[in-house]
């Protein structure tokens, strides 16, 4: 039932640019038809005025030559302003969509930048030499139509700089690609260290960790030097090429202007046409850079979007009442091609208690991950009221699932604003989930309550104090599924007692609570268990059942995962 997005966000804003592009390819046309303003003038000075001397004709044509300039100066403000609003627009239209992406991928900062880039792209000089491109063989058919042998100079020195620009292309390619490449690992790489500062400043890992970055950071350095090195003996040869062609038509003017072929102002005229005529060519080769850096940009954007939107468009269903089946389930982390979990086969009934245990890196997280949609199946289903996770909308989805990570992270924002996970607050089923979570005491307890805010990674909290809040996000309106991942980890004797009486109430509510724990003991007292080992579902049944089975046998389970208190 899987129906594919029609239009990838990243053509579509191509699209919705092309209006504002079209307009601008109209402005530069006016502006290269202005162009010629100076070589008309040149012409009608040297073959009129200063044959018949006539001051008067010289006034009326430098009128006219100062209007249509002032009109090119305006057009060219005008489509440099047209261009930055477009970029803009092109990146508030995909900015909402990225951010989403990027949250759900946890691919990092990568998309934004990519995104800049385009943007930069967007409103810089390179884009409008490729819209002063197409005016090339335009000019170069003037400079024929002034006298052949003047075109085929030009033409000459149109090739010569188009093999230049190829040649460029070939040079600068890969050590601008791979720069990129190892710029991009460097970068991951501080996103990571001052996400982990604490960990980084106790254990003296600075030296470290910065030799590490600085073998990205350099080698990335290396690169664009060399690329650049490359790319400014060709930006000279280039240059050396345009004003050499521009000297050999004046010369050759001058040649054809002594044996009265053409006129004086023929060679003058001449000269400034081919001039612009290779200008857009020659700012190709030095605006090469900013092109290919945008095209892998576009890439690599391109292939981000394609690859977190791919899921199709979600079906509106009903909110789910919380049955959760697992089909033949087998799983891969992201990126990795080693399945960690393989052949899951369950089914949880709504309003029930689950217990999860197995050892340490049997896949118990992976399986909660799973659950929850964070991961999607390698193969096999996993489906919630009969339909996978994938085609329900988030919008409907979000809300029934409460899921606390192994590791809580927090927002920057209040307390009330992270337990109502950053929507609109309900200050009822706030209260109502801090209190499930055995959080509201130390939530009073906080300088502004519900209203104190939580710095970055929720530093001013006590580990404790997090998993409370963690909780209590993950109760939230009381939804249809619940997974914790070992929400006792940082908790006290009461909070532990206070999470057991959450997953019955829960439970009564409706709720389907999955409890994930290495101990048996807290999990004792649920509905039933389930135990992951290495990958595989090994046990799964009423409490009753399973409970004896894994304490019984010290020499499999107990072992590892440690005897009931
Ligand atoms: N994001 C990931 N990328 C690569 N491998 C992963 C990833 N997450 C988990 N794994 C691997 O999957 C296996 C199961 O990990 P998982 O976190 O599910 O174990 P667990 O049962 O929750 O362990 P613990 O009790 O220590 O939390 C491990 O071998 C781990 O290396
Ligand atoms: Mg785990």
């Amino acid at each position: 039932m899987r129906q594919r997005k029609s239009l990838h966000p990243l053509d579509g804003a191509f699209q919705m640019a092309r209006p504002a592009l079209l307009a601008v390819g109209f402005f530069s046309l006016c502006i290269n038809l202005l162009m010629l303003t100076s070589p008309l003038y040149m012409l009608q000075v040297y073959d009129r005025v200063l044959v018949s001397r006539s001051l008067d004709t010289l006034l009326l044509l430098s009128v006219v030559a100062l209007g249509a300039l002032i009109v090119f100066g305006m057009l060219e403000a005008v489509r440099a302003r047209v261009l930055v609003r477009v970029g803009a627009r092109f990146d508030r239209g995909l900015a909402d969509t990225v951010f989403a992406t990027v949250m759900q991928s946890g691919a990092g900062a990568q998309p934004f930048r990519d995104l800049e880039t385009i943007r930069t792209f967007i409103t810089g000089r390179s884009l409008i030499a490729l819209f002063d491109a197409p005016w090339t063989p335009i000019y170069i058919a003037l400079v024929y139509f002034l006298h052949p042998w003047l075109g085929h100079v030009a033409l000459f020195g149109a090739v010569i700089l188009l093999v230049i620009v190829q040649v460029n292309e070939t040079a600068t390619r890969r050590p601008l690609k791979e720069s990129a490449g190892e710029i991009a690992l460097a970068n991951q790489f501080v996103e990571a260290g001052s996400r982990n500062r604490d960990t980084v400043q106790a254990m003296g890992m600075l030296p470290g960790l910065s030799k590490v970055w600085h073998h990205w950071h350099d080698a990335g350095l290396t690169l664009q030097a060399l690329a650049s090195d490359r790319g400014g003996i060709i930006a000279g040869a280039a240059k050396f090429i345009r004003v050499g062609v521009q000297v050999a038509i004046l010369g050759m003017g001058a040649y054809l202007a002594i044996n009265e072929i053409t006129s004086a102002g023929v060679m003058i005229a001449a000269s400034i046409i081919t001039g612009r005529a290779l200008a857009p060519v020659e700012a190709a080769i030095t605006g090469w850079r900013s092109f290919i850096q945008a095209r892998e940009s576009r890439l690599r954007l391109h292939d981000h979007l394609a690859r977190s939107l791919d899921a199709g468009d979600p079906m509106q269903l009903p909110e789910p009442i919380g049955e959760l089946v697992f089909d033949n389930v087998f799983a891969c982390p992201p990126g990795s091609q080693r399945p960690v979990l393989s052949g899951i086969n369950f089914r949880l009934d709504p309003g029930t208690s689950i217990g999860l245990t197995g050892p340490s890196a049997a896949g118990k997280s992976s399986l909660a991950r799973l659950m929850v949609g964070v991961w999607v199946p390698m193969a096999g289903e996993v489906r919630l009221d009969g339909a996978e996770l994938g085609q329900w909308s988030p919008s409907i989805l979000g809300p029934s699932i409460g899921y606390l990570s192994q590791d809580v992270e927090l927002f920057p924002g209040s307390v009330a604003q992270n337990i109502a996970r950053f929507g609109d607050i309900n200050a009822d089923a706030v209260v109502d989930a801090a209190q499930l979570a055995g959080a509201h005491e130390t939530i009073v307890q906080l300088e502004d309550g519900y209203e104190t805010s939580i710095g970055p990674g929720g530093t001013n909290l006590s580990g404790g104090q997090r998993q409370r809040i963690g909780l209590a996000r993950a109760f939230y309106g009381r939804p249809a599924l619940i997974v914790l991942d070992e929400p006792t980890s940082n908790l006290d004797a009461v909070g532990e007692g206070a999470v057991r009486a959450a997953v019955d109430a829960l439970k009564n509510t409706g709720s389907t609570v999955v409890l994930i724990a290495h101990r048996p003991s807290l999990v004792d007292g649920v509905d039933s268990m389930m135990v992951v080992q290495d990958g595989k579902l090994t046990h799964f049944g009423p409490t009753a059942e399973v409970m004896p089975k894994i304490t019984r046998r010290p020499s499999s389970v107990v072992s590892t995962i440690g005897a009931p208190e």
